[in-house]
């Protein structure tokens, strides 16, 4: 009952990749990858990783370009970590529902009315909010910065405000947040994923934390991509539900083809409602062109990116060290 593998290639699909693997050696092109994207993608990227590991990345790549197959604000984190490479993203409208609840003229306003408050600001936001955050976090890292912040301070986290509201009852720290949310984890239903459970008992839910409560109530794990995919090879069980954007069970069945993985469903009891529309923007032929042309291109200007950048690179000095027992069958991931 698994998802079918979305990494099945045509005839169409393999002369594609052939054009990218000879263009991506004639630019010395490195192409990044996130787990939610095709999995055509991730199998022909050189790496594929959470927003953590490709920020890293991003910043210690000596390609001249970066083709960044993911959305738009991780395309502009690695312009602003990586700024004498030229970025590419296959296609420019490629959002996030996050990032757009977050003007940052808001946001400022917003901020101005917490002094106090230090501001921990998530990874998927504009370049422009990023300037009025003190420290940028992402799933994999923000329990490990909170617990190296004064017991006292408060915090104001945006824009997921259910990523906040999951960090906040973990944590028992006082934070405001900021009412955005993700519209791809939202549209899990929690009546149809209580039937799914009483069908598959043994079956643990593992949980992104940008699901609502709802929904990581039920959950046996809860965890950033890279988190989620680990539990999963780790764990003895056969069967797992999986409530977070479906690309991911393809690294899953990549790196654990005897295990089956369920996709959590939407309110209709499917869950192909929960792919994000935005990822999926990026396509073979997207990335072909803009690894032949090198546009769209990122672009930021200098006072933004410099703004931008002191709390990346206080996330980078705050985060975890990168994991080295990530599930790394393919050769190339992580
Ligand atoms: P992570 O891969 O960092 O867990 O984040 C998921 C996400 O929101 C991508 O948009
Ligand atoms: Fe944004 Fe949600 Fe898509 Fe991630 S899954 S890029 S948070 S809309």
């Amino acid at each position: 009952m698994s998802i079918p593998l979305m990494g099945n290639k045509s005839p169409r699909d393999a002369e594609l990749i052939t054009e990218i693997n000879q263009l991506r050696k004639e630019k010395n092109a490195v192409i990044l990858a996130h787990y939610y994207q095709d999995g055509k993608i991730q199998d022909l990227a050189d790496f594929v990783g959470d927003s953590l590991d490709l920020s890293r990345k991003a910043a210690s790549t000596d390609a001249d370009v970066i083709v960044f197959c993911g959305v738009r604000f991780m395309a502009e984190v690695a312009k602003i970590l990586s700024p004498e490479k030229i970025v590419v993203l296959p296609d420019m409208a490629a959002g996030c529902s996050l990032e757009d609840s977050c003007p940052a003229d808001e946001f400022a306003a917003f901020r101005a009315k917490y002094p106090d408050h230090i501001s921990l600001t998530y990874i998927n936001c504009s370049a422009a909010v990023k300037t009025h955050s003190d420290i940028i976090i992402t799933s994999s890292n923000a329990r490990h910065i909170i617990d190296q912040i004064p017991k006292d301070q408060p915090i104001l986290l945006a824009p997921d405000q259910h990523l906040g509201g999951y960090l906040a009852r973990e944590t028992g720290r006082d934070m405001v947040l900021w009412p955005g949310s993700c519209i791809v984890h939202e549209r899990f239903s929690e009546k149809e994923l209580i039937k799914l459970k009483a069908e598959y008992p043994d079956a643990p839910i593992a949980a992104h934390p940008e699901c609502p409560v709802h929904i990581l109530n039920h959950a046996d794990h809860v965890g950033s991509t890279s988190s989620i995919l680990k539990f999963v090879l780790e764990s003895d069980a056969d069967t797992f539900i999986i409530a977070t954007e479906p690309g991911i069970i393809h690294q899953m069945e990549k790196s654990s083809p005897e295990k089956t993985f369920i996709g959590a469903p939407g309110i209709d009891g499917k869950c192909s409602c929960n792919q994000c529309p935005y990822m999926a923007l990026n396509t073979l032929e997207k990335i072909r062109d803009c690894l032949r042309d090198l546009t769209p291109r990122i672009e930021i200007s200098e006072e933004e990116r410099l703004a931008a950048k002191k709390p990346l690179d206080r996330m980078l000095e705050m985060s975890p060290p990168a994991a080295q027992n990530r599930p790394d069958k393919t050769g190339r991931a992580y």
